[in-house]
């Protein structure tokens, strides 16, 4: 039986104008193909039944989550009462599969990335569940390196892994060792060596290993799960116990410490689309499609990246090179291009309400 735990409960500001608080990455239709978070649920067709597939996010956003996850059933998305980071999700999440069978095997998967092979996808995924059902590893998703970007995970690649009765494609390696993000230099550093993979963010296991795992090394969390598991009510249990957990990311509070890691390689294309950089080549691409890139000129200018999301109005630029210009309904952003990784900072100078 397999289940699938798409976190959408980041809150995102990478994207300001256009993302807010309430309107994080993942429920953006950058692209006028979907939301990525639409986009993460559709993947799993052919690969998780559609009663097994849960989504944790938060208050703020969970109106808008019901909405584009209408093809779910209602009960399977659930908004955390507090925002703790993805251990305490995940933990939740565990608890919520286990009640449903406690011995499944969950995937875990972000819902902020772009992944367009699909097939390749299903083909990787489904290997990394068998190497979860058959072993004892905690299964995560490796990605080929392109630079030594400090806001990823990196995966040290070991030998490759020896699994009774496993036969797949894709064949999973031991991990000698995992490091969520690493300081500049020590990405460099583990860039050089040339055994490095960034973490994909998406995790595979089979309850029984995760939860003795968390008890070996997340002990407040194992905790959780089973008051949840004892717990009568379980929307009044997850009221109290869900704020009183520590905020940390599961890849601090469990896959650094692992007692065995496993990875297997993406054939699939990935992009965490981090920044409005990063989406500069999509909108370029999906330029005929892209509503939003219609409505604008330029002459003597380059390397601009902009982005018209207010109906009825243009953008002409004029003599202007390496700036990002995003319009919205309420809000204009004039930014250097090269300070793209910045502009979290320009939302702590906003007013709350932007
Ligand atoms: N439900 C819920 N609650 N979801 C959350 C929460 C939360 O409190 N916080 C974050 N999320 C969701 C985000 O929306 C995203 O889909 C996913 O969980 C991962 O969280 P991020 O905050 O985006 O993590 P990250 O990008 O910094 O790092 C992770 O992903 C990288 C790849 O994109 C790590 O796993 C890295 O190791 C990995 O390289
Ligand atoms: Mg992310």
């Amino acid at each position: 039986d397999t289940y699938a735990l798409i976190l959408a409960g980041g809150s995102g500001t990478r994207f300001w104008p256009l993302s807010r608080n309430s309107k994080p990455k993942q429920l953006l239709d950058l692209f006028g193909t979907g939301t990525l978070l639409e986009q993460t649920i559709r993947r799993l067709e052919g690969l998780v039944p559609l009663e097994n597939i849960l989504i944790l996010t938060n208050e703020l956003q969970v109106d808008a989550v019901r909405e584009i996850a209408s093809m779910l059933p209602a009960e399977n998305i659930f908004a955390e009462p507090a925002k703790r980071d993805t251990a305490p999700a995940v933990a939740l999440g565990i608890g919520l599969v286990a009640a449903r069978n406690p011995d499944a095997v969950m995937m875990v998967l972000p819902s902020d990335q772009l992944i367009q092979d699909t097939a390749a996808y299903h083909s990787v995924m489904r290997d990394a569940l068998a190497t979860a059902e058959k072993s004892d590893g905690l299964v995560t998703i490796g990605i080929r390196p392109t630079w030594a970007c400090p806001s990823y995970g990196y995966i040290e690649r070991g030998v490759p892994a020896v699994i009774e009765g496993l036969e797949c494609a894709n064949p999973p390696v031991e991990v000698s060792r995992f490091r969520e993000k690493p300081a500049p230099e020590l990405a460099e550093q583990f860039l050089a060596e040339g055994n490095f993979s960034w973490n994909a963010g998406m995790f595979v296991w089979s309850l029984p290993t995760v939860i003795e795992q968390l008890a070996k090394y997340s002990p407040q969390l194992a905790d959780f799960i089973s008051v949840l598991r004892d717990a009568p009510d379980l929307v009044a249990t997850v009221a109290t116990e869900f704020p009183k957990l520590t905020p940390i990311s599961i890849d601090y509070a469990l896959m650094e410490n692992a007692d065995r890691v496993l990875n297997i390689e993406a054939t699939f294309d990935w992009d965490d689309v981090g920044s409005w950089i990063s989406i500069a080549k999509y909108l370029e691409n999906y330029g005929e499609e892209n509503r939003a890139n219609e409505a604008i000129t330029q002459s003597d200018s380059q390397n601009n990246i902009i982005f018209n999301a207010r109906p009825g109005t243009r953008v002409a630029l004029l003599g202007v090179d390496d700036l990002i210009v995003v319009q919205t309904g309420d809000a204009l952003l004039i930014a250097n291009r090269h300070q793209a990784d910045s502009i979290k900072k320009l939302s702590d100078l906003l007013p709350k309400e932007l």
